[in-house]
Formats: C-alpha cells, sequence, structure tokens
C-alpha cells in the first residue's frame, strides 16, 4: 500500500470514517453514498451555518476535475455547485472549449458555504480537504483545472499570486494541473477573460491530448 494511501486512510479514520465502500459499487454509487454520509458533517463550524453540504457533481469518470473554492448562497440552497451566476459564466466557458458538465466532475476546497462568502480559513480547509482528495482518489482525473486564487494556493501550498500560479503546469498528486481566474472574479473584472481564455485554451489542448 503507498504512503499517500496510507495517510489518506488515517486522515479518514480521525474523521471517524469506520468502513468504505468499495469493490462492487461503481463509482457513481460510491460517490453518490459518500456525499449522502458526509452530508450531515460538524469536522469544522461552517457545519452549524450550512444549509446544505455541496459535495460535487459530473461525470464520477471523468478525465478532468474542476476545483473551485467554496458554495455561495445558491449552492448552499440548493446543494449544487456552481449553479449561480459564477457557474452559468463556467457553463459557458466550458462550452467555449467544446466541454460540458457531463464531461467533467466539479466540486470544491469546502462543501460549506462561508457566512458572506468570506475566504475559507486554514481550519476549515484543512478539516475539508480529506473530501477532496477521497474525491480525486475515486475519480482518478488525469487533469485537473484549479478555479481561483484560494484553490491554487490551497492545494499547491503556496502563497504565490494566481497570476504568477497561472503561468505554469503544476502537479498535484502527481496530476497534471492548471490554474486559472475563478469565474467569479472574471464577472468583477472582465478584462481578465482574455488571459482566461487563453488558459482554457491550454488546458483544452491538454485534454484533447490525453
Ligand atoms: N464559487 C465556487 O468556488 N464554487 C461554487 O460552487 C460556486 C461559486
Amino acid at each position: 500500500m503507498s504512503r499517500a494511501l496510507l495517510q489518506h486512510l488515517e486522515l479518514l479514520r480521525n474523521l471517524g470514517v469506520k468502513e468504505l465502500y468499495r469493490g462492487s459499487s461503481s463509482q457513481a454509487d460510491l460517490l453518490q453514498s459518500l456525499s449522502q454520509r458526509y452530508s450531515s458533517c460538524q469536522n469544522c463550524p461552517l457545519g452549524a451555518t450550512r444549509k446544505n453540504f455541496v459535495y460535487g457533481e459530473g461525470n464520477p469518470n471523468a478525465r478532468a476535475m474542476l476545483i473551485g473554492e467554496a458554495p455561495g448562497a445558491e449552492e448552499d440552497r440548493t446543494g449544487h455547485p456552481f449553479v449561480g451566476e459564477a457557474g452559468k459564466l463556467l457553463d459557458k466557458m466550458l462550452a467555449a472549449i467544446d466541454l460540458s458538465r457531463q464531461d467533467i466532475y466539479i466540486c470544491n476546497i469546502l462543501k460549506c458555504r462561508p457566512p458572506n462568502n468570506r475566504d475559507p480559513e486554514s481550519a476549515e480547509r484543512e478539516a475539508c480537504l480529506p473530501y477532496l482528495l477521497e474525491q480525486i482518489d475515486i475519480i482518478q482525473p488525469q487533469l485537473i483545472l484549479m478555479l481561483g486564487r484560494v484553490a491554487a494556493q490551497t492545494l499547491l501550498e503556496s502563497r504565490l499570486t494566481l497570476e504568477k500560479l497561472r503561468q505554469s503546469v503544476h502537479s498535484f498528486q502527481g496530476i497534471p494541473s492548471y490554474v486559472t481566474y475563478h469565474p467569479a472574479a472574471l464577472l468583477r473584472n472582465p478584462h481578465w477573460k482574455r488571459p482566461a481564455w487563453s488558459d482554457l485554451q491550454k488546458f483544452r489542448d491538454h485534454y484533447l491530448s490525453l
């Protein structure tokens, strides 16, 4: 058993997970049952203020995984990731590179909404990260797109700016990973759409080469 897998299992045990569903169930069933199992999570204070635990959704066999920051108001209300205004822009960004939600799996660093959409605190990120690592372990994407500063800085354990981070292809757990602007940032700053398009084209070229 690899060291990474052992560490991951230990994290799950610390979270109170006593059994793992693996083996006969499909990835879709597995993700579905884990989403239900974790939906009452109280591992950080956001458990007390959220309406819904937003686990993630999309193609359980996706070759590419998109990772955002945290649910906003609309995601908290519905339980689905990226369904508000930023989500609508994300759908257009995906369509521009001939992808749709059915092709990818999408989730966030945090599964619960921080009050007033403030930045996730480091204790919240740490508490939530095992869920994301487990999703990656199940889906086994060949490519990751990190949406925004919080996702990129958290996963890459970096304090570099988004501007710097989007200039390289990174490796997260051995998976080639691209960084681009969060769609909510693009709504606030439309002049970033041009560099975001350049990031998306690189991501698409890599995706097509898989
Ligand atoms: N912003 C995010 O980072 N994630 C969502 O699911 C919605 C908005």
